[in-house]
């Protein structure tokens, strides 16, 4: 009797809509019953951010947002313009150069759930990020939403996140696939690069987010390679993505990035998403039955231009992506603005502050009793507004001198402000207005005069200083014009540090930037974009509450001439427009794998702050590393090393593990980092840390074979806390078998 309610039931479910059936069988049920313009339909943008899905079928819209900091407050149907709604307040967290900088994938993991949950609540199936394009030039405006400047880096913080968030039912588009390492120009940038530094550096990240976290989305870059637009390219769409890696998700383009038909058709395009009508330069409200993917698809299809074979992989994969998100029925509730976001918030903000220099330990302050001058226009400005698409309504955000007045109120302490510099006084963003009042209309030799008087009586001076989301900033579409601090900083640093010993600045900022008054001022560090609770987290690591474990996801360079991208003139960076017309411009990539501290590892340069640099309140010694001194080529290898906290102060310290190829046969990095693991460490404990690596981590890109090569013989491990503090270092070798 039972057995026969159950095959009653079966069979009057459509297979598509029966979540006991295989997903695949699933997508070719449904795909037979769509009409041409269904199929059409649910591969093209309806609105800003949504695409159609098939009412007749009951597969309903698709809702993407950004991402990738928060989820984006809600834009009107078909302009740029606030909706207006009043649920759309969410949690602003730390900006991904910050989550990479805690080389804590716990923390991005906790992320990737925190950020889904509030996207479930505000109905998004899809979130716009994260984003992992390579730290190449520290010029490039957008450097501050994605991880770093190391493959394994960035590779190993993107797969919690998209794994986390995807558990919930909600889909991840990691961007911009690929090579869009800078902002200017991105439209037109053709790049130029070798086959192993694409894939050494520029792909695994990409590599990993598909591969390990199973991604269900990737968003096609703006530029170009291999003249085809990166929204439709042959290569690195149908060859690499999805011939190589196996990508069965959707590959959706960047906001008016798709050019072409016939290349949106063939190239591996699937969902074509924009503004106007080709989402650059022309404006027609309503436009998206003029996309490339929308009625004139339909029209070369009917006209037997093309068959439906193009048509029918792509709706397959929208078809995946429908069963997994807006038809999964195992999705759980949604939540924004949740206390425990808010925790996240916070600790990823703590885990990934970088304590940059510390000298005579004038951090953490000792407030009791003390007056502390807190200077700069970061300490007041929001940061959440602004930047370009990832710009927020943030429900609340903590200034750094909120953040400090707040944990300072019962502490016996001053607590003084002076503006110091004025930046940019706007704030607002797409309809969205921090509603703060920044107006100064003092010159600045006044504003200097008036925060060094003030200097001068106080204990403690603390500039909070650095870069902002405005446009030649942090900031989408464009790129900074050189690495300077803007708005006079240098000045006003220098004055305060000349006046007052205890001078402590603090860095906002998603890029490094300068600092010719570097031995002048005892403490500095890294406060990168921190969201919500930027102030509570700074003044937490300020004070000592918590004591600083983030590591730098990129090397601090002094100048542009310590930059490989910078190194070659124009032709590298930001290249030649081709044939003197304004149309598109080749950019070479001519310092090939040798980006961040693999080229200053190669040209002997001595950067302000190493890759993987950050101190801490206490001081770790690690040692004893030893390992089996073989590996077969398709074995794995386990380092064990010890890691003492040697100081006073409970902390973490991340240990990473660097590899060097004694000899091959072409020119390899002087190392590369190939695990790490933070570990927490009471006064005087030791621990012994497990670090794991295998035959790809001994490998590069062969461009004879296109393939992966890990070649017998010597290698060197080296482990320390920091790339330029490497205490520990092993011979091994790779054996044939
Ligand atoms: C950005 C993307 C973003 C999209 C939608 C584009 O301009 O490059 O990162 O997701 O707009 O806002």
């Amino acid at each position: 009797m039972a057995v026969g309610l159950v095959s009653y039931a079966q069979s009057t479910k459509p297979i598509y809509l029966d979540e006991s059936k295989d997903i695949e069988e699933r997508v070719e049920d449904a795909l037979k019953r769509m009409t041409l313009t269904e199929k059409i339909s649910v591969i093209h943008a309806q609105s800003k951010f949504s695409s159609a899905g098939v009412k007749r079928l009951g597969l309903p819209d698709f809702w993407t947002d950004d991402g990738p900091h928060g989820v984006r407050p809600d834009v009107l149907w078909d302009e740029w313009e606030q909706a207006g709604q009043t649920n759309d307040s969410c949690v602003a967290f730390p900006a991904l150069t910050c989550l990479a900088a805690s080389w804590n994938p716990a923390m991005s993991a906790f992320y990737g759930h925190a950020l889904g949950e509030e996207a479930l609540y505000r109905g998004k199936n899809m979130i716009l990020g994260p984003g992992v394009n390579i730290y190449r030039t520290p010029l490039g405006g957008r450097n501050f939403e994605y991880m770093g400047e190391d493959p394994y880096l960035a590779s190993q913080m993107v797969v919690p996140y998209i794994h986390e968030m995807q558990c919930l039912g909600v889909a991840s588009c990691v961007k911009h696939y690929c090579l869009n390492n800078e902002e200017e120009y991105r439209h037109q940038v053709n790049v130029i690069v070798s086959d192993r530094a694409l894939r050494e550096i520029y792909l695994p990240a990409f590599e990993a987010a598909v591969k390990e976290a199973g991604v269900w989305g990737v968003m096609g870059a703006y530029n170009l390679y291999k003249n085809e637009h990166n929204c439709h390219n042959q290569y690195t769409l149908n060859r690499i993505l999805k011939q190589d890696w196996g990508f069965k998700g959707v590959v959706v383009s960047d906001w008016g990035g798709a050019h072409d038909l016939d290349q949106a058709v063939k190239n591996g395009l699937d969902m074509e998403f924009g503004t106007w009508t080709n989402g650059l330069s022309e404006g027609a409200s309503n436009a998206y039955d003029m996309y490339y993917l929308s009625k004139q698809y339909q029209k070369a299809i009917l006209e037997g231009k093309y068959t439906e074979k193009e048509l029918d992989e792509k709706v397959r994969r929208v078809l995946r992506l429908f069963f997994c998100t807006t038809m999964n029925k195992m999705k759980p509730y949604g939540f924004l603005c949740s206390e425990g976001h808010y925790e996240v918030a916070q600790k990823v903000a703590a885990e990934g502050i970088v304590l940059l220099q510390n000298e005579s330990n004038v951090l953490p302050i000792d407030p009791v009793g003390k007056k502390i001058l807190v200077v700069g226009e970061n300490a007041i400005k929001m940061m959440t507004v602004g930047g370009g698409s990832s710009s927020l309504k943030a429900q609340h955000e903590i200034s750094p001198l909120q953040g400090l007045q707040n944990r300072l109120r019962d502490s016996n302490c001053q607590i003084e402000y002076a503006r110091g510099y004025v930046g940019d006084v706007s704030g607002s963003y797409n309809g969205v207005t921090t509603g703060q009042n920044l107006k100064e209309e003092r010159s600045p030799e006044v504003l200097i005069a008036e925060a060094v008087e003030k200097a001068k009586k106080a204990d403690y001076v603390i500039i909070f200083g650095g870069l902002n989301k405005s446009d030649y900033q942090d900031c989408e579409g464009h790129d900074r014009k050189n690495m300077d601090l803007p708005y006079g900083q240098d000045k006003l640093i220098t004055a305060l540090a000349a006046a007052n010993k205890n001078t402590i600045y603090v860095n906002i900022s998603g890029n490094a930037v300068s600092m010719p008054w570097k031995k002048q001022v005892p403490a500095i560090v890294q406060g990168w974009f921190l969201g919500s609770e930027a102030g509570t987290s700074l003044a937490a690591v300020l004070v000592g509450d918590v004591n600083p474990s983030g590591k730098l996801p990129f090397t601090w360079y002094e100048n542009l001439k310590q930059v490989g991208a910078h190194s070659f003139g124009e032709e590298s960076f930001p290249g030649i427009w081709r044939n003197g017309e304004k149309k598109i411009i080749d950019e070479e990539y001519k310092e090939g794998i040798y980006v961040g501290y693999r080229w200053t590892d190669k040209q002997k340069l001595k950067p302000t702050f190493a890759f993987g640099h950050g101190l801490s309140y206490t001081t770790f010694k690690v040692s004893n590393l030893r390992a089996r001194n073989t590996l077969t080529v398709d074995g794995k290898m386990t380092f064990l090393v010890d890691v003492t906290n040697t100081g006073d102060k409970q902390g973490s310290d991340v240990v990473q593990l660097y590899i060097t190829d004694l000899k091959c046969s072409v020119d390899r990095p002087v190392k590369e980092l190939k695990a790490f693991q933070k570990v927490v460490l009471k006064p005087g404990e030791t621990k012994t840390v497990t670090l794991k690596t295998d035959k790809r981590a001994l490998s590069f890109w062969d461009e004879e074979t296109n393939d992966w090569k890990a070649e017998p013989g010597e290698f060197m491990a080296q482990v320390g806390d920091s790339s330029d503090k490497l205490s520990c270092k092993l011979k091994f070798s790779l054996i044939e078998r």
